[in-house]
């Protein structure tokens, strides 16, 4: 077997690493197998950290890098996996086993995974630090302790233990925070297969259908097209059921009068889109569906303006609560002055979550969003969503046309050296297209 394709950038990006670490050893391990029910279990989904670094799917294997080993401070990467198994494998599927694993993904010396024990205290001798996950899983800490123990209890031989073990994810969140061309490339074709789902989404709502019918589209159109699987669970709310945040029962009768909120995206060789769209289930916005979705969309072409280098992170957020501070008091479901709605966040009984979160191998994505007590400053290469909305649950002050109207309107953009590039812009957001796409099914 040769090196496969598509390994040239998680080479670079151990390289990046090993070099950022100096001297020491970075142990990052993928995530174990979980069990749903008896013997049953979830989808395996590697470590979205250990991915990034190796592009090997297989369960149980744990990546380390001996940086700055030789004389020559090449860096050792090692891959510690499950050995071939013709029985395993006749139940299980292939499995590539250290020899295979070694040429495939380009690493200089691979382990049997029940070798890990073993072989770590040798690798850990004479390093001055440990780089790894640490505070996720009590067992792993433990046994990564258990390691330096065990250097530990042979300095008498003349050897020196790790001094230092610290977190590797600050140094790892910041690798991963900065998408490179081949990341941004499968986000754009992530992106593609969900903006076509959420087209077919507009094009089968019907009133008298159902939720999860809509639900069993989108997951089609994403598995389809070669999408693994949703990067969460997708969201299909209609009507009052648009007000609740993490609605996923999606198992509502569609009624005429409806607004249907889709929040839904896919997950394509490891990385997530993911989108919202609200629009009507028959096809037409009413009167006040079309002032709250106005103002949405109002908000996110504002908060998407401050999309561009340089900005901080806060600022598409501020800009969105601005417009949509002041459309809460222009159709009075909110008075006083927009000094005092922005002052006090009165905004918050209608808008009560961020504009948007980090996007890549996790939906919520890796990377700080302060440093140093300052909001990030935005750079080329990041991948944001930006996604306002609006959700008027009845209340004494709510006036009666809009109760029960929830929006939310979420693009996927990648800040640009000129500002943005919105990623999800093919799925329709204007009330004319929604309109448009639906009067046409
Ligand atoms: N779909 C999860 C989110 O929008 O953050
Ligand atoms: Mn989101
Ligand atoms: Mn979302």
């Amino acid at each position: 077997m040769t090196l496969a394709p598509h390994i040239a950038p998680h080479l670079r990006r151990r390289a990046r690493l090993a070099q950022q670490i100096g001297k020491g050893v970075a142990i990052v391990p993928t995530a174990p197998e979980r069990t749903r029910n008896r013997d049953a279990h979830y989808p395996y989904r590697y470590d979205s950290y250990f991915y990034h670094l190796t592009g090997f799917t297989e369960p149980e294997a744990v990546l380390v890098i001996v940086a700055g080993a030789g004389l020559d401070s090449k860096p050792r990467n090692l891959l510690f996996c499950r050995e071939k198994n013709e029985e395993r494998e006749i139940w299980d599927g292939f499995r590539h086993g250290p020899a295979a694993a070694r040429t495939v993904f380009g690493f200089d010396e691979t382990y049997a995974f029940t070798e890990l024990d073993k072989v770590m205290p040798d690798l850990l001798t004479d390093q001055p630090a440990v780089y790894a996950h640490l505070g996720g899983d009590a067992a792993w800490d433990a046994r990564v302790l258990g390691w330096v123990n065990e250097v530990r209890n042979r300095v008498r031989t003349g050897v020196a233990a790790p001094r230092d073990i610290a977190d590797i994810h600050t140094l790892l969140d910041d690798l991963r925070l900065v998408k490179d061309a081949d990341e941004l490339d499968t986000m754009r074709r992530a992106a593609k297969i969900s903006t076509g789902a959420h087209i077919r989404a507009m094009q089968a709502a019907r009133s008298g259908g159902t939720e999860f019918q809509i639900e069993a589209e989108l997951l089609h159109e994403f598995r389809r097209h070669g999408a693994q699987s949703p990067a969460y669970t997708s969201i299909v709310a209609s009507g009052a059921n648009a007000c609740v945040l993490h609605y996923v029962a999606n198992d509502a009768l569609l009624k005429d009068g409806d607004l249907l909120l889709i929040d839904a995206g896919c997950e394509l060789d490891g990385y997530a889109s993911d989108i919202t769209r609200t629009f009507p289930v028959n096809g037409k916005f009413s009167g006040p569906q079309k002032a709250v979705y106005e103002l949405v969309l109002a908000a996110q072409a504002a908060a998407i303006r401050e999309v561009k280098p340089g900005n901080t992170w806060n600022q598409p957020h501020d800009a969105a609560v601005k417009v949509l501070a002041q459309g809460m008091l222009d159709l009075k479901l909110l008075s006083g002055s927009l000094d005092e709605v922005l002052e006090k966040e009165t905004y918050r009984q209608f808008y009560m979550h961020r504009t948007g979160h980090w996007l890549g191998l996790d939906v919520h994505d890796a990377g700080d969003y302060k440093r140093d007590g300052q909001w990030r400053k935005l750079e080329p290469g990041m991948v944001l969503t930006v996604e306002p909305g609006c959700y008027i649950r009845p209340a004494p002050n709510v006036p009666a046309a809009f109760e029960n109207i929830g929006v939310r309107i979420e693009d996927d953009a990648v800040v640009t050296e000129a500002g943005c590039e919105i990623l999800t812009a093919a799925a329709p957001k204007s009330v004319a297209d929604i309109e448009a796409l639906m009067a046409s099914r």
